[in-house]
């Protein structure tokens, strides 16, 4: 029975360009976990877009002089360009701009108002006298309240070191990023959303998860033990969705952006289905009917949203099914030679930009690196001087030499045709019975999310197919006893056929060429057929290279 799935990547800000961290983040694993359903004939709904509101976008836009619809478009441009050029294939890039989606998330609003969820509370928020403004979420920088902490350097709405939300009025020495100004404190009024009512449920939510990420359920079960606070989800701000309340007060605020972002997802899905079914209201198969799994793939910092606040918003507004899994990778540092590691910055310059990489090195090479190097459970680094190594030594000389090497062989000494199989010895079959379990195995890895550990299964097998041909020596008995010859060469096309299927979701670009090279149809090259064997006597396509080696590490100077 095919299962249905919602997957969704966080929405990038659409003030910047993207960077390998951010593909290693979010959105690579859910692209190999999307491809790997599609794979198993699972339905799938495949979401994202940008994130088009809030602080960053007007930040961005006053710093560059220009308004922010034309920052958000040039942004969103660019980032869905930079996701295709690496093959990773929404159903929708969505926009948060868009009028569907600005009306969707005012009905949300209004369904947790209306549900009693939401509080107007007088408040006060630091204001900057100089530039005449309130200073909600990233306008304003300072040192982490939290216990233990200490960031100078933490935003007024997160703090990126601890991963937990500021109360901006608890920031230690307050700056505004206007002005450099010490901001004072003015009274203003918001709309709280009632967090803590929901305490209780999403802990036992989250404890019914054991299959989660470790990182992720110890994060939010300890904020639930410290007491989840009530959480402003309006702002005194010019750009974002404006609040909708028949609430005269109501003129000239905006929802946080935190509130609107994750509606993005619902209001994508609505319009990715009006597209393709020309029915918006379908949205609710994939929200709202129990069978659905909902995952969302994101990047450790945005942990309190979707694990805690995003389902409670959920449970809040009252239709909608809670996720399934919220996957979050660690951060992943930058670390070229004889430097040291750091965080990847754009302010810095510390980022290898998807831009710049896709101009000279084809995306293969960074979709195996960043899923062997993936920051699944702790921090890992991108660095330069084993980009090269993986790429040479792993992708070109273990994996694609072996399905280049053995259709090259077919080519020159069967006629391109696949041999016979004839009476396997005990060693095919040991071969064989170890690459019949693969798509399992590395299938197990990836239902779990153990992207890196599917990928080093894959390699494991690759490693014993090099070693089968070698001791093999097909260009040997090639004179001495063809039979055999094509026995082993018929073995390796089937191992080549298994190891291709289940590496297309990691690898598609080379797993489409390896599929035309082994002469297999679209519906033959699925996971429930990968470990079928190859018919003997039937066509392959031409012999192609499937990775290129490289000379130095993306983002290294030549
Ligand atoms: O951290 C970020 O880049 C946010 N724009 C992620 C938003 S994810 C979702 F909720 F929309
Ligand atoms: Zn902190």
């Amino acid at each position: 029975m095919p299962r249905r799935f919602l997957v969704t990547a966080a929405l990038p800000y659409a003030n910047g360009k993207l960077h390998v961290g951010h593909v290693a983040g979010a959105y690579l694993p859910a692209d190999i976990f999307v491809r790997y359903l599609r794979s198993r004939g699972d339905e799938v709904a495949f979401i994202c877009g940008s994130d088009d509101h809030g602080v960053p976008i007007q930040l961005s836009a006053e710093r560059e002089g220009v308004s922010p619809p034309e920052v958000v478009d040039r942004y969103h441009a660019s980032q869905e360009r930079d996701f295709r050029g690496l093959g990773i294939e929404f159903d929708i890039y969505g926009k948060t701009m868009s009028p569907r989606h600005i009306a969707t998330s005012q009905a949300f609003f209004q369904r947790v108002y209306d549900n009693g969820y939401l509080k107007k509370r007088n408040t006060s928020q630091l204001y900057d006298p100089q530039a005449g403004r309130f200073l909600p979420d990233r306008y304003v920088k300072g040192t982490c309240h939290h216990p233990g902490c200490g960031n100078p350097e933490a935003l007024g709405d997160q703090c990126e070191k601890c991963g937990r939300t500021i109360d901006p009025l608890k920031l230690g020495d307050p700056v505004s990023v206007l002005t450099g100004a010490r901001p004072e404190v003015r009274d203003t009024f918001h709309w709280y959303f009632e967090l803590p009512r929901f305490g209780e449920r999403l802990r036992a939510w989250i404890e019914g998860h054991p299959e989660w990420r470790s990182q992720v359920r110890q994060f939010t079960l300890g904020l639930l033990k410290e007491g989840l606070p009530e959480r402003a989800m309006t702002r005194d701000l010019g750009w974002g969705v404006p609040v909708p309340l028949a609430d005269p007060d109501a003129g000239g605020k905006v929802l946080y952006v935190w509130f609107d972002a994750p509606i993005g997802y619902v209001s994508f899905t609505a319009e990715w289905c009006e597209r393709t079914t020309g029915r918006a209201t379908d949205y609710q198969t994939w929200w709202k009917d129990p069978e659905t799994s909902i995952v969302h793939f994101i990047g450790e910092d945005n942990t309190v949203f979707h694990a805690l606040i995003w389902p409670a918003m959920l449970l809040a507004e009252g239709s909608f099914e809670l996720p399934a899994n919220v996957v979050a990778n660690c951060f992943l540092n930058f670390q070229f030679p004889g430097k040291d590691e750091e965080k990847m910055s754009k302010s810095r310059g510390t980022a290898v930009w998807i831009e710049d990489y896709l101009r000279e090195f084809e995306p293969e090479a960074l979709r195996y690196y960043l899923t062997s190097v993936a920051p699944e459970n702790q921090r890992t680094a991108y660095r330069a001087d084993e980009f090269v190594g993986h790429t040479n030594d792993e992708l070109v000389a273990t994996l694609g030499n072996f399905v280049h090497r053995t259709v090259t062989f077919a080519h020159r000494y069967f006629e391109g045709k696949v041999p016979a199989a004839g009476d396997l010895d005990p060693q095919d079959r040991a071969h064989l019975e170890s690459l019949r379990s693969l798509p399992g195995r590395v299938g197990a890895e990836i239902e779990g999310m153990h992207f890196k550990a599917g990928l080093e299964t894959i390699m494991a097998e690759a490693r014993g197919a090099n070693r089968y041909f070698d001791s093999k020596a097909p260009w040997q008995t090639r004179k001495t006893d063809l039979g055999s010859c094509g026995r082993a060469i018929h073995v390796c096309l089937w191992t080549a056929r298994t190891l291709a299927t289940v590496m297309a979701p990691y690898l598609p670009f080379a797993g489409e060429k390896a599929r035309k090279m082994l002469g297999l149809s679209a519906g033959e090259f699925v996971w429930t057929r990968a470990a079928d064997p190859l018919v003997a006597g039937s066509s392959l396509g031409a012999a192609e290279i499937l990775f290129k080696k490289i000379e130095k590490a993306p983002g290294e100077e030549s």
